[in-house]
């Protein structure tokens, strides 16, 4: 989800109006997402390079976060929506992590929609926080190396309990991947568009997604 900042700058208002706005197109691309056929949907919220920014701007990122989670707590359940989090939350304020647990688990049982949003998420980070879990594992004797498989790895990420995603889609004309998922998405399908975050429109994912699923993908196979 990128392009919140310059949303709110092109039109001369604070980058937080920006990402007010662009929380408010979550909301709707959530809402349309099972009908879509879309069943596991991960949005990238924070990046752990985002520390970076201003305090104001990052201290305003994480008070939407807290505010999504409260006021969307009923509506999310109630469209039987799973949601989870991935990233580094040590480092997030102590309230907006019982906040993530506590949705985490109202909403465990729950299948219509599996939702994941990374916050403080590097790609980078996740990897090396699998493997220092995996050396401790080693160290401790409660782990063979030698029967490490992609398998045992896969498990100790924090996606550890979801697919592959089939597609990746950037908004805002950015054509890079900046630490998303580079372990998982390693046989995703991308998909840039110049489209602002805020401006996302569903029928543009609508159109995404049919371009998608006439692609071919062979996973390094050659199909006859
Ligand atoms: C949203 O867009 C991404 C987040 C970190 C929430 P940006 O804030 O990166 O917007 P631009 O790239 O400055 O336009
Ligand atoms: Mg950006």
């Amino acid at each position: 989800m990128d392009g919140n900042g310059r949303w709110a700058q092109m039109r001369g208002w604070p980058r937080l109006v920006g990402h007010r706005k662009g929380a408010e197109r979550v909301k709707q691309i959530v809402r349309a997402a099972p009908d879509l056929g879309i069943n596991w949907l991960t949005l990238y919220a924070f990046s752990t390079e985002n520390w970076k920014r201003s305090t104001e701007e990052v201290l305003g990122l994480m008070a939407i976060f807290a505010r999504y989670i409260q006021r969307e707590a009923d509506a999310i359940a109630g469209d039987g929506v799973r949601m989870r989090f991935i990233g580094d939350r040590s480092r997030l304020d102590p309230k907006l992590q019982r906040l993530m647990s506590g949705i985490e688990a109202k909403t465990a049982h729950l299948t219509r929609l599996n939702l994941t949003v990374a916050i403080n998420y590097g790609g980078r980070d996740e990897i090396l926080r699998a493997i220092r879990a995996l050396a401790c594992e080693a160290a401790e004797g409660r782990f063979d190396p030698r029967a490490l498989t992609e398998a045992a790895f896969t498990a100790r990420l924090d996606t550890g309990a979801l697919p592959d995603p089939d597609l990746v889609i950037r908004t805002s004309g950015e054509t890079r991947t900046s630490n998303f998922l580079p372990w998982q998405a390693a046989y995703s399908e991308y998909e840039f568009t110049e489209t602002l975050w805020p401006d996302f429109q569903i029928e543009e994912l609508r159109a995404i997604l049919t371009r998608f699923s006439n692609r071919e993908r062979r996973f390094g196979a050659v199909l006859s």
